[in-house]
């Protein structure tokens, strides 16, 4: 039986620990505790799958409650995979920011995944990963 909770609070040794056991950890910056926390503590809306206490499931997201949700990583523990734990993860984010739209960024191994499960693909959209790359005028 897997309970789902709004963990804001949830530790930094946890998220690093779900990362590690989901495999997302090699796409995150795991080995940087400052990193690692500011993740943690600047998140709006972290939402945990426990099973019997322990962490199997994280979605945590980046939301003003109105307008956009930014779910920056949704990760679920190897060994609970493809049992509708992420699904619910994703439901759930959605049901607490009802009028924002949902924002994602895929990770490579689960593009096929979010169309699965009713997520659109969108083609406009942009990502600048370094100041530099930004043209300014002249
Ligand atoms: C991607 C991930 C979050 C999915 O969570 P999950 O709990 O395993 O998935 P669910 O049980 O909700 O799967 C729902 C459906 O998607 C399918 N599915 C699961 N993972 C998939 C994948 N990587 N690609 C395509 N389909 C996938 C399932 O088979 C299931 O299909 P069905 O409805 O036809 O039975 C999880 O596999 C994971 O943590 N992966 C590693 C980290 C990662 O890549 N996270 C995404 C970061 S953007």
């Amino acid at each position: 039986m897997i309970e789902y909770h709004i963990e804001n609070d949830l530790s930094p040794e946890e998220f690093k620990d779900i990362l590690i056991k989901s495999t997302l950890g090699k796409r995150r910056p795991i080995d940087d505790h400052y990193r690692i926390s500011k993740m943690i503590k600047n998140a709006d809306l972290i939402i945990t799958a426990r099973d019997k206490g322990k962490l199997v499931g994280i979605a945590r997201s980046l939301t003003d409650f109105a307008y956009c949700t930014y779910l920056s990583d949704l990760a679920v523990d190897l060994e609970y995979q493809n049992k509708g734990i992420g699904r619910e993860l994703v439901r759930l984010t959605k049901k607490e920011t009802p009028d924002a739209s949902l924002i994602l960024l895929s990770a490579p191994g689960a593009i096929d995944y979010y169309p699965n499960i009713g997520l659109t693909r969108h083609d406009a959209c942009f990502v600048l990963n370094d100041i530099k790359d930004l043209k300014l005028k002249a």
